[in-house]
């Protein structure tokens, strides 16, 4: 994982908009957060790609397939998994980005696992990269509180590890509970009328990140274990057995509720929001390494990893570390 060094306190956005460090604190579990002070997304991919390609013990040359999830890549082409290449000289990989905001990694490592079961790819990199504060509105309390800055990145290599079951899911019919619009028209042919009459979310005009708090709320509540125990019954795996579960960082209190509907004890939920906020994609791959720096994470672990965001999306894998 990486992580800009800036931290941003709730008592520092306490400066900027009508809100305390008791409200986020009791209502999100956010302490604090890393804002970029310029770096962009592909830098701290870079960052946190370079540790991953360490800790494996492997070549940059060894990766065939980079897969690169952002929602808030820096340009619109070359995709981010390119520019990463191009970064850490990884020549014979495949690039491709995927945008399924903050279920990008479950999604990402689904998709990866196919590649290596039939033989698509052998050594695949995977980039969760995510500078949040880009598209973030600083004048909204019910969203600047909620984000961070960071990446995470992992290599999922064939024979290594097991993956027993994954499960991906989409509802875009609720994509106007989580959005945030992309490059605008700049042609001269254009007229403002046909621009709003094919806008989706145009009872919401602007350019940053928009949320229907409560919407997604119910969404993650319903979703997370839901896709927990799916993966689970259908790997033959009881919840009670897991190990470690890896939530998607949004709100301790949807962390909470999941773990109380899956009957699972707090001290098995990996948890960093409270130090980085919401990173998107990058909660979950960043949670992953601290765990597995800490020591506390033994080969033959057994993890789910759970995931919601933007999409809407959802989903969960079941693997043994
Ligand atoms: N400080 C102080 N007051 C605030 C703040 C703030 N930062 N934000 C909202 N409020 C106020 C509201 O204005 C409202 O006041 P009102 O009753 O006078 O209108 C009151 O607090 C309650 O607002 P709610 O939105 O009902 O608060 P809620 O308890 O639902 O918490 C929250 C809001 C934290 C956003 C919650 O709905 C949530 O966590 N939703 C899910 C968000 C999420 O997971 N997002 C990301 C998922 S996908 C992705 O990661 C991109």
């Amino acid at each position: 994982m990486y992580v800009p060094p800036m931290v941003v306190t709730n008592d520092d956005l306490a400066k900027l908009v009508d809100t305390s460090d008791e409200w986020i604190t009791e209502r999100t579990g956010i302490r604090q957060r890393r804002f970029s002070q310029g770096a962009p997304t592909w830098v701290l991919g870079r960052e946190a790609a370079l540790q991953a390609i360490e800790n494996a013990g492997i070549e940059a040359g060894e990766i065939d397939m980079i897969i690169a999830c952002s929602v808030t890549s820096d340009y619109c082409t070359p995709s981010l998994a390119c520019m990463l290449q191009r970064e850490i000289g990884a020549e014979s990989a495949a690039c491709w980005d995927m945008n399924a905001a903050c279920s990008g990694f479950i999604f990402a490592l689904d998709a990866a696992y196919r590649y290596l079961a039939t033989g698509g790819a052998s050594t695949i990199l995977i980039v969760c990269s995510e500078v949040l504060s880009r598209i973030t509105d600083f004048e909204d309390r019910s969203t600047c509180v909620l984000f961070g800055d960071g990446a995470g990145a992992v290599v999922v290599k064939k024979d290594e590890g097991r993956l027993f079951e994954s499960c991906v899911r989409s509802q875009g019919k609720s994509g106007g509970a989580l959005f945030a619009r992309s490059g605008k028209f700049t042609s001269p042919f254009v007229k403002k009328e046909e621009i709003e009459k094919y806008d989706l979310f145009r009872e919401n005009p602007g350019c940053h990140l928009v949320m229907e708090g409560r919407e997604v709320y119910r969404f993650a509540v319903a979703a997370m274990p839901e896709m927990i125990n799916n993966v689970c019954e259908k790997a033959g795996i009881p919840c009670g057995d897991l190990d470690w579960v890896i939530p998607h960082q949004a709100n301790i209190r949807i962390i909470k509720t999941a773990a109380e509907r899956l009957h699972i004890g707090m001290e098995k939920m990996v948890i960093n929001l409270d130090r980085y906020g919401n990173t998107s994609c990058a909660s979950i791959p960043m949670c992953l390494d601290e765990l597995n720096r800490s020591g506390r994470l033994k080969r033959g672990a057994r993890i789910a990893l759970a995931g919601f965001g933007a999409g809407l999306t959802c989903g969960a894998i079941v693997l043994e570390w």
